[in-house]
């Protein structure tokens, strides 16, 4: 198989045996034979069995090159939208009272439920568009809108569908622990026991599901409800994620990290003990700057507890009509900066090695190195800094994906 050749480019490889930041290597090439990265590095080295005409050569022309980003947690499959709700609140209305009157969540639930496979595929499209058009080539989509067993099973196979459409990798979440829907009001566990566990063993069975979530928060799922989920999960040989410490510190990311969770998202009131459990583990921290900017939460994530521990730290957009109704990932990069004072090099390590630790794909993606597959996004711009510093501004010049 010919190998190809990328030339004229700064590679942002983001990979820790590069010591310079971003792992960057200017007047960089990369050589990319049937999916994989064959060889990076800095042109003058390039061995001469990748020089020409031993390969085809591409000119970048001085542009950027970084893995293609990750979106490591959304909630892109969803019917209807929140606009109302959002022009409620601004003229006054609490979340509390449009939540009693059957908005919120419940309100996403309805319209998802509502909307067939087809249907609900349609309405994600323009979302995943959105995402690819950034530099996004891995995305990862939970259920959790249909709370029945065939609604939440509709939404996975929507998300796969979504994966065979377009040149993306979808990952699938199964979140039935997200809400308690108004037919078991009060009967969580009720719930929990018809509902969430088998839909999540029919969900395996159909290889629908490649890690089980749940939301354990005093509005959702106590810990020990999630520990039921979570047992289930262990016993179907499935990886496990929390929504955890968003609103209160009920201590859902130990209890996640006592199952060897890939990651604990949201976040912001996580304390020591939870960020050394997530060390423990070897969990990434997913922060979610979109929530915590819709919902004008004060209460900062503990970065530079999770900076000295070392924990993988990820950023998403959490895409859900409700809490971030964002389809930017160069967005919430921004957010990530502005809001949670990372750095641009933090973001954008949240964006790919750490985004893939926290999706257990790091074998595969997430930096420029030998071995790994070649998923690159090439990039308009002089340095990797300016990824995360424009607003409202797309540089992406073209992600090469699934090239042989
Ligand atoms: O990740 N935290 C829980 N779930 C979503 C919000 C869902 C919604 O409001 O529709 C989140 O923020
Ligand atoms: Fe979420």
């Amino acid at each position: 198989m010919e190998t190809t050749l990328y030339v004229n480019t700064n590679l942002a490889t983001m990979s820790s045996d590069v010591s310079s930041d971003y792992g960057l290597v200017e007047d960089g090439a990369l050589a990319i034979n049937d999916g994989r990265i064959v060889w990076v590095g800095e042109l003058s080295k390039l061995p001469q069995q990748y020089a020409e005409p031993n390969c085809k050569r591409i000119d970048l022309e001085g542009r950027l090159t970084t893995p293609a980003l990750i979106d490591c947690h959304t909630h892109l499959v969803f019917g209807g939208n929140r606009a109302r709700e959002f022009e409620l609140r601004l003229n006054g209305a609490s979340y509390e009272e449009i939540s009693r009157s059957g908005g919120g969540i419940m309100s996403t639930v309805k319209s998802t439920r509502e909307l067939d496979r087809q249907q609900l595929l349609d309405a994600a499209l323009p979302r995943l568009d959105a995402m690819i058009a950034e530099g996004v080539g891995t995305i990862e989509i939970k259920s959790g809108y249909g709370l029945t067993v065939s609604d939440e099973l509709k939404m996975l196979r929507v998300a796969r569908d979504l994966g065979n459409l377009r040149s993306v990798r979808i990952n699938t979440s199964f979140l039935g622990a997200h809400a308690i829907p108004p037919e078991y009001a009060d009967r969580g566990n009720d719930y929990i026991t018809e509902v969430c566990l088998p839909a999540m063993e029919q969900g395996a069975n159909e290889d629908l599901i490649d890690t089980v979530d749940a939301f354990c928060e005093g509005i959702a799922f106590s810990p020990a409800q999630v520990a039921r989920v979570f047992d289930k999960a262990t016993e179907l040989g499935l990886s496990v994620k929390i929504h955890a410490e968003q609103l209160s510190n009920l201590g859902g990311a130990t209890l996640a990290a006592s199952y060897g969770a890939i990651s604990a998202d949201h976040l912001e009131h996580l304390d020591a003990a939870g960020v050394d459990a997530l060390k423990e583990a070897g969990s990434a921290a997913v922060l979610l700057p979109g929530a915590f900017y819709t919902l004008r939460e004060t209460k900062m994530p503990p970065v530079e507890l999770l900076r000295q521990a070392h924990v993988p730290i990820a950023i998403a957009t959490d895409c859900n009509p409700g809490s971030s109704p964002m389809a930017s990932l160069l967005l919430a990069m921004n957010m990530g900066c502005t809001l949670f004072r990372l750095t641009p090099e933090e973001v954008l390590a949240g964006t790919t090695c750490n985004a893939a630790i926290a999706l257990n794909l790091h074998e595969e993606i997430g930096s420029l190195e030998v071995g790994k597959l070649a998923e690159l996004s090439i990039w308009d711009v002089d340095h990797p800094s300016e990824l995360s510093y424009r607003v409202g501004f797309n540089p992406l010049f073209k992600t090469i994906r699934g090239e042989k």
